[in-house]
């Protein structure tokens, strides 16, 4: 691990490292690369996902605070904010959000976890889902947290932009697990030469674009844009991973030109399935036997197999496929994922 890392406080909410899996059938089917998932939907907490690896970083620092309730802000099917109420309740800390309405705010998939979870949940309608990152929302998860105090709480806000620390820790979490893939690639004697993942804030990616080229690792990380376009997510990746950069002292400096993301596969927009994502989830099911998300690893998969279909990847070339999680979604998005898309046998 990397020493620096090694030095912050944490707290163990999974299990890692999280298993490498051939997915020859996958491969085989597509006839192209060879196809390793990296399960991080197997991370342990609640029902796993990337949300794990920054949560052991975000409420170490929570607890170090001295709190003992936790706020934050997503969309309503927010598999951050899931994850953050189990930890919340694991480590005794009153989970509490304020929700942005998406595509689905009925008791099903991560709202029904919160139901079961206890959490306080109440939901806003915005405009935009960009706008989960602006006043409104900020300002009613300060309302929260003033009326948990005057309840006897300590409340702490996790927000998503920088320079608040849980972002910068987040992305720490993602640096770690580009040094657990390095070492793990490097047990398993495997050559990598892409690594595919969902990019939504691009938290996710600026991590692990920063970690890989801190250890010099060969492979390049390609994100598949679920939100935005292309302009807006690298400038994203490259301004996290500087601040993660400065944050642990790496002295790694980020350009653009250096990362890619690619936006063709979002589709009408974030948290509304393509077809194509619909037909990657049973793809995936049907010849790998694994579960993936309608919001993020759905659409990864789907830009992943049609980076294939292209020719983008040589048949001798390996390609991991970070498997990000999400999969209490799937539950509410039953209409939409038996309605659209092929449901072919493989
Ligand atoms: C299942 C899943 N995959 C990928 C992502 C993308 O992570 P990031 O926002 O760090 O880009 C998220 C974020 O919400 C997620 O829930």
């Amino acid at each position: 691990m990397l020493t620096i890392i090694e030095a912050l406080p944490r707290i163990r909410l999974g299990f890692f490292p999280t298993p490498l899996m051939e997915a020859r059938h996958l491969s085989s089917v597509l006839g192209g690369p060879r196809i390793i998932i990296k399960r991080e939907d197997l991370s342990g907490l609640a029902l796993g996902g990337n949300k794990c690896r920054k949560l052991e970083f975000i409420l170490a620092e929570a607890k170090r605070q001295g709190a003992d309730a936790v706020i934050s802000t997503a969309s309503s099917q927010s598999n951050f904010c899931l994850q953050l109420a189990a930890a919340g309740r694991k480590l005794g800390m009153k989970p509490s959000f304020v929700l942005v309405k998406g595509a689905h705010v009925e008791t099903q998939g991560n709202l029904l976890l919160h139901d079961i979870l206890d959490s306080d949940v109440e939901i806003l309608e915005i405009s935009k889902i960009e706008d989960i990152f602006s006043g409104v929302v900020s300002e009613r998860m300060d309302g929260v947290a003033d009326d948990l105090r005057a309840k006897g709480y300590k409340p702490f806000i996790m927000r998503h932009t920088l320079p608040d620390i849980s972002a910068i820790l987040g992305i720490v979490g993602w640096v770690d697990a580009a040094d657990e893939l390095v070492t793990q690639l490097k047990e398993q004697n495997i050559e990598a030469h892409y690594v595919v993942l969902a990019n939504g804030g691009g938290g996710t990616q600026a991590g692990l674009f920063l970690g890989s080229k801190y250890l010099e690792a060969r492979y390049q990380v390609i994100g598949i844009s679920v939100l935005r376009n292309r302009d807006d997510a690298i400038p994203a990746v490259v301004a996290q991973a500087e601040a993660a950069s400065d944050y642990l002292r790496l002295d790694i400096a980020v350009k653009s030109d250096e990362v890619e993301v690619n936006d063709s596969y979002i589709g009408k927009g974030y948290g509304i399935p393509t077809k194509e994502s619909v037909d990657a989830i049973r793809l995936v099911a049907q010849t790998e036997g694994i579960f993936l998300d309608p919001v993020y690893t759905g659409k990864a998969m789907a830009g992943l197999i049609d980076l294939v279909k292209k020719g983008c990847f040589k048949s001798m070339e390996t390609v991991v496929f970070i498997h990000t999680g999400g999969i209490p979604a799937l539950f509410a998005y039953h209409e939409e994922i038996t309605n659209r898309g092929s449901n072919k046998r493989h």
